[in-house]
């Protein structure tokens, strides 16, 4: 019965009653603990308030009020929450009126030219887009002996035998926009533009490994000369 009595007043001095106490030097350290221990409760609640709230907020962000692209919606009468493309318009980015920019033809024939200036800024794109995408398969150097192939696609034919070399760039855009063979395209991934920049960097490449003696410059022959 003692420890019953001990047990039950504890937690009534606990909660403020320390009046048996007061005066004590015990008395105030134990008021301080019993301070802190609210305040401790108190700010715990307040985490677990603010916590809730920010759940609140990451849930709302999540789920914001919105049509999924194949949801079904009652606001338009096809019951779609995706619409078709209005007949006769034209999205941004759409539009395909330069035919040479955007399908490496002039007049229905593979383009010989570039539809734009091939700058050093230019080329350095395509070698950048180039190693991005397609040296995977075709290699730093296109050769054909990327890493895709060495782990088993179909090696493609090196960009320096005598037939790509004399293909016009129009071809390599074309191979690009609608894929070859075993290739798939990458007209999705790779706009117009990225297109052009390879083909000049698939230029760059083929220049690379079939130069000549006469393509560097007198001044330096002597010196190449010399030290080979
Ligand atoms: C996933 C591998 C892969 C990637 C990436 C790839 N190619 Fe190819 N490419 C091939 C294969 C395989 C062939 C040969 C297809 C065949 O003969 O069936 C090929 C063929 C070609 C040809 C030669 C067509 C011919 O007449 O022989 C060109 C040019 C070409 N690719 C350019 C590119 C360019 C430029 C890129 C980057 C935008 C690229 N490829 C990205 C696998 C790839």
């Amino acid at each position: 019965m003692g420890r019953v009595g001990l047990n039950a007043e504890s937690p009534q001095t606990k909660e403020g009653g320390s009046a048996a106490f007061r005066g004590g030097g015990r008395a105030t350290s134990f008021r301080l603990r019993i301070l802190t221990a609210r305040q401790g409760s108190e700010a715990l609640k307040l985490i677990l308030l603010l916590a809730a709230a920010l759940t609140g907020c990451r849930q709302d962000m999540h789920d914001q009020p919105k049509l999924e692209a194949y949801e079904g919606s009652s606001f338009f009468a096809d019951g779609r929450a995706m619409q078709l493309q209005l007949e006769g318009t034209v999205a941004r980015g759409q539009l395909l009126e330069d035919e040479h920019l955007t399908t490496g033809r002039v007049d229905g024939a593979l383009a010989t030219s570039f539809p734009f200036e091939v700058t050093r800024e230019v080329l350095e794109r395509g070698r950048e887009r180039f190693g991005i995408s397609c040296s995977p398969c075709h290699g730093h150097t296109g050769d054909g002996g990327g890493m895709i192939v060495q782990r088993g696609m179909k090696r493609p034919e090196s960009f320096h035998t005598q037939r790509l070399r004399e293909s016009p760039p129009g071809y390599t855009f074309d191979v690009i926009t609608r894929g070859f063979g075993a290739m798939y395209d990458y007209s999705d991934l790779i706009e117009p533009r990225d297109r052009w920049a390879i083909a000049a960097y698939v230029r760059v490449l083929q220049r690379s490994q079939a130069a000549s003696i006469a393509d560097v410059p007198a001044s330096e022959r002597a010196r190449l000369e010399g030290g080979l």
